[in-house]
């Protein structure tokens, strides 16, 4: 009798380990998502945000060019310091809507480092 109490309670503590290294496992799977989702963050908030008007490759779209914005591209733009163009980019500017409420400081930070990389790719 008492062995098979145990035998029970055995079983029963394997049925739980093994529920739990399965969470274990969903965890790591889920986490490593979050992380590959991570990985493409500034591009998917600039596409999200600025695209509408700034076009997907910074050069300004049909709505955009109708409200006179720079193609972020341009020296024009690309002279001005990450601190100006961080400015911009929370307070707003002329048609420009400001984003300090939507988007972190960290969200803000990686634009400018986007904007940056548009320079590059031309
Ligand atoms: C509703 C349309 C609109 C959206 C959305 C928008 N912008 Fe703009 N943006 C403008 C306009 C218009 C200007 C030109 C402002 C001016 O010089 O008067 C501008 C200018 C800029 C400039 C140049 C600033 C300068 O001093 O020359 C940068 C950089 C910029 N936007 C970045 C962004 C980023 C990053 C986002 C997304 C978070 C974004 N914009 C979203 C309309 C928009």
């Amino acid at each position: 009798m008492l062995l098979r109490m145990n035998r029970d309670s055995f079983v029963c503590t394997c049925a739980i380990l093994i529920v739990f290294i399965a969470e274990i496992g969903l965890f790591s799977v889920s986490s490593a998502q979050a992380r590959s989702a991570q990985a493409v963050p500034r591009q998917a908030t600039f596409q999200s945000k600025c695209a509408m008007c700034h076009g997907p490759d910074g050069a300004g779209s049909e709505v955009g060019k109708s409200m006179k914005v720079p193609d972020l591209r341009s020296p024009e733009v690309q002279k001005l310091p990450d601190a100006q163009l961080a400015q911009v980019i929370s307070d707003g500017k002329g048609g420009m809507p400001p984003f300090k409420s939507s988007l972190s400081e960290d969200q803000i930070h990686a634009l400018v480092t986007y904007i940056r990389s548009l320079r590059q790719k031309k």
